[in-house]
């Protein structure tokens, strides 16, 4: 497995490649699980090549304690990716690489999808999120970028981001990949020990509650049973939101034409976990 931390190789290494118009990327903060790996594997059907990027990004943290203690398995993740049949590069650039002398974040305007939720919860999420995908893009410069519907927002924001820079990359979003218990799969879950594992499992668990009761029930009903559920749990509920589809804007009442999604943030302790599911 070939893992690069300066651009200039890297760079040298895919110009083979561009001709084809067939460069997949893939980037992660690494510490990477079975859910990273169903986004190579099916980057590598469409692709001749897989760049994944491991970098945790300091500007999309709002807590440096977060950042701090972003679990970090370098050594791990190239044994993983090891294991892919099919031609898979490692970026791993430092801070000074990607960003340069200054490490700031770029301030996009990326409407009003990016006031809700995650970004009303955690400021300049986002616009940290935006700059380190839109640096990685100019440098890679991929047909194709692959990212997981666990961040269904980050997801939204990212084809928000090619349309502003005009970027010709397409943006494929895959579906959450679950553990047999149904905890979405995420980096943050190496943080839980055994017990938060199997509490966290009623995550999962209430948005499948909500989606099975969500053509009889109001959506304050459905606020109401969430809230009460994550009383009787041990987890802290950050929010609860069921959104449309599209504009990402919480609604209170529903509509035949329209498609949701329910939304949920929690703290297992100090680690802060997100799930979403579709509901009609
Ligand atoms: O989803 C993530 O892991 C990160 O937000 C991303 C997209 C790699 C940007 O740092």
């Amino acid at each position: 497995m070939m893992v690069f931390t300066k651009t200039e190789n890297l760079l040298k290494i895919l110009l083979p490649y561009r001709a084809q118009n067939k460069i997949g990327f893939i980037p992660t903060m690494g510490a990477l699980h079975t859910g990273h790996l169903s986004l190579v594997k099916k980057a590598l059907e469409k692709n001749d090549c897989v760049v994944v990027s491991i970098f945790v990004n300091p500007t999309q943290f709002d807590n440096s304690s977060d950042l701090k203690k972003y679990p970090r398995t370098l050594e791990k993740d190239v044994t993983l990716l090891e294991t892919l049949q099919g031609t898979v590069y490692i970026f791993t650039p430092d801070t000074k690489t990607l960003y340069g002398e200054t490490v700031n974040s770029k301030k996009y305007r990326l409407g009003a999808i990016a006031s809700e939720m995650e970004g009303r919860h955690r400021k300049g999420h986002f616009d940290g999120v935006a700059t380190v995908i839109s640096l990685f893009f100019k440098v890679i410069l991929p047909n194709n970028a692959y990212f997981g519907q666990k961040d269904f927002q980050q997801l939204q924001i990212i084809k928000k981001l090619v349309e502003i820079e005009k970027l010709p990359i397409k943006i494929i979003g895959c579906p959450i990949v679950r553990e047999k218990n149904g905890l979405a799969m995420s980096s943050r879950n190496k943080r839980l020990g055994q017990q938060q594992l199997e509490n966290a499992t009623i995550i999962s668990k209430i948005l499948k509650e909500v989606r099975s009761q969500f053509k009889k029930k109001s959506i304050q009903e459905l606020n109401k049973l969430v809230e009460n559920r994550f009383k009787q749990s041990s987890l802290q509920l950050e929010y609860f939101e069921i959104a449309n589809e599209k504009t990402l804007k919480t609604v209170s009442r529903k509509r035949k034409e329209n498609k949701y999604r329910a939304f949920i943030a929690a703290f297992s302790k100090e680690v802060r976990l997100i799930d979403n599911m579709a509901l009609n």
